[in-house]
Parts: structure tokens; C-alpha cells; sequence
């Protein structure tokens, strides 16, 4: 396993907030990791220290194994960056390809590769048609999509995304969302991407971490998060000729279910050990005469998880 991201003892003071409280984590090569919490928790100020914009009160982080206290400069050219500005960043004097070749020119990218790079980004992108045009006339949401061409274009091993799709539209976030998982699959690529849109995480993330108050609440993937939350789960029972009424009465006569009530048609009930309560209560079901024609979870998603870990 090799760590691409390690975070130790983070803390960042601005005056009497304490922004980043004492945070450790690690992620490694390949990973999407999700760095989820509210409004002011700490996330930027997080990125900015491990992209070297911000220097600690205490601990450090090292990126593909160079502290960035100690090699600042080894770091950069390591990873790549979308700030939570990222919309202000270009010269407007620069079309959008030559920002682009600009960027990808400091980290010293031979130039048939580079100029490949740009084609790519801006074709996947949707901006290849507006190549020629400058950053100045495009809205907040092109600006951001020119953002991240800009942190992508030295295919950095190591990616820190900043809020990635909060103002660009659902279809791009979709798109980028798809990109993030094929290049954390296919160039084993690191992903670490603030958000607080935690269906976004839930989908692309193969980690993600809860920060509230500067303080780290919970690593893990979202699935263990999710049971780990979750002793209690809820089921929801179909049955033929939607008789709920009766498979209500069956299955609260059983005593294995903590709660049993009727939703549009349907028995809802939620059981402690599903793995050995359900199939006694489906026998039970059965033995009855009742015939099933749906037993589903009701999986929590990972913002109810995150609701519960953070208090509301
Ligand atoms: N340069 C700064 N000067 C003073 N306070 C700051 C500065 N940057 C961030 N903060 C404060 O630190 C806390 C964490 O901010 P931030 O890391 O931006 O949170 P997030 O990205 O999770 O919204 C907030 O209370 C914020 O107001
Ligand atoms: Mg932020």
C-alpha cells in the first residue's frame, strides 16, 4: 500500500478560531477521498496546507512522501490544485488555451504531451470550441471548468479538489464526477475533493472523512460508515394482492420486529440482526399463506450517516 496523503497532528490557528483541530489521516495511491462537513469546518484550510499555501501552527502533512514544510517545491509539482476560488485564477490576457499551455508549461510538460493533455481536457471539458477565447468573458461555472483543465494538465498524481462541482451544472458535475472515478481507477491518480454534497461523495468516494469544528469525526468507507451507524435496519415488505393490513398483524405477532407499520401499501419494519430475524419473519409470512412478492432495504444514505456523525 503505498500513502500518497498523510496528515499528522494538523492544527491551524487563525486568532482565537481554531480552523483544522488536531487532524491525522492517510490516503493513499488510487483513492477518491471525500472530505465532508459544513460550512467553515476546515476543509479549505486543510487543502491549502497540504498544497503549501498555508503553514501550520502544528504537525505537517507529506505528499507522495515529501514533507511539505521541509519541500515545499517537490510538493507542488506533485500535485495539482483547485482552489475554492478557483473561478479567479486565469489570465484574462491569455486565451484559454494558452492559460492552460501557460500552466502546464511551469511544470515543465514536454510539449507534444502537453498539447495532447489540453486537447483532452478541453474536449472532455466541453470548451473546445471556445479555445481561442479569453477566461474574461466566460461565467463562474466556465471559469471553474477552466480551473480544473489547469489542475489536471501535468496529470499530477496527486489531486486536491476544492468544492470541484459546486457551481458547475448537474449534467458537468456528472461528468466530472465519472472522470474522478475513472482516474482514480485507470492512472491511479489521488483524489482529495471537499465537498459538503455528500450524494456526490457517496458515489465517487472510496473513502470519506466527516470534519466539523476542525475536528476529524469519522474515517471510513461509506459503507462501513453506514453500518456502523446503522444497527437498526428498515424493510420494506410487498406483498400479493396488497394485503399490508394482515402482514402487518403477522409480522408484529412474531415480536422480532422493533417497529412495524404500513407506508402506501406497503409493511415497513425495522429489525436488530436482520441476518437472523428476516428469515424467521418471512416464514412466518409464508407459513401464513401470504405470498411476497418484494422484500428491500431501506439503505440510509450516506447524509443520513453523516447527519447523525455531525448532530444535524
Ligand atoms: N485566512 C483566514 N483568516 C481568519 N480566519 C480564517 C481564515 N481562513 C479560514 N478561516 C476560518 O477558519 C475556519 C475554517 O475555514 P475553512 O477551512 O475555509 O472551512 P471550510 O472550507 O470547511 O468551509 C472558519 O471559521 C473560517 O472563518
Ligand atoms: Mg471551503
Amino acid at each position: 500500500m503505498i500513502t500518497r496523503i498523510e496528515i499528522h497532528d494538523l492544527t491551524k490557528q487563525f486568532g482565537d478560531i481554531t480552523a483544522v483541530n488536531n487532524v491525522s489521516l492517510d490516503v493513499r495511491k488510487g483513492e477518491v477521498f471525500g472530505f465532508l462537513g459544513p460550512n467553515a469546518a476546515g476543509k479549505s484550510t486543510t487543502v491549502k496546507i497540504a498544497a503549501t499555501l498555508l503553514t501550520p501552527n502544528k504537525g505537517t502533512v507529506f505528499i507522495n512522501g515529501y514533507d511539505v514544510l521541509e519541500d515545499p517545491e517537490e510538493v507542488r509539482i506533485t500535485i495539482g490544485l483547485l482552489p475554492e476560488d478557483g473561478a479567479d485564477t486565469h489570465y484574462d490576457r491569455l486565451t484559454n488555451y494558452e492559460n492552460l499551455q501557460y500552466f502546464g508549461g511551469l511544470y515543465n510538460v514536454p510539449i507534444e504531451e502537453l498539447q495532447n493533455r489540453i486537447e483532452e481536457l478541453l474536449e472532455f471539458l466541453e470548451l473546445t470550441d471556445r479555445r481561442d477565447e479569453s477566461p474574461r468573458t466566460f461565467s463562474t461555472g466556465l471559469k471553474q471548468k477552466l480551473s480544473l483543465a489547469r489542475a489536471l494538465v501535468h496529470n499530477p498524481p496527486v489531486v486536491f479538489l476544492d468544492e470541484p462541482t459546486s457551481i458547475l451544472d448537474p449534467i458537468m458535475s456528472k461528468k466530472v464526477r465519472e472522470f474522478i472515478d475513472k482516474m482514480g481507477e485507470s492512472q491511479k491518480q489521488t483524489f482529495f475533493m471537499c465537498t459538503h454534497l455528500l450524494s456526490e461523495a457517496e458515489h465517487v468516494c472510496d473513502r470519506v472523512a466527516f470534519i466539523s469544528n476542525g475536528r476529524l469525526m469519522e474515517v471510513g468507507r461509506p459503507s462501513d460508515l453506514r453500518n456502523k451507524f446503522w444497527t437498526e435496519r428498515t424493510f420494506e415488505l410487498q406483498l400479493v394482492n396488497n394485503n399490508p393490513a394482515k402482514g402487518k398483524a403477522i409480522v408484529e405477532a412474531t415480536g422480532l420486529a422493533k417497529t412495524v407499520k404500513m407506508e402506501g401499501g406497503r409493511v415497513v419494519f425495522v429489525v436488530e440482526e436482520a441476518d437472523r430475524n428476516n428469515p424467521s419473519i418471512v416464514y412466518v409470512l409464508i407459513e401464513a399463506g401470504l405470498r411476497i412478492v418484494e422484500l428491500r432495504e431501506r439503505v440510509p444514505s450516506l447524509e443520513d450517516v453523516y447527519l447523525k456523525v455531525i448532530g444535524g
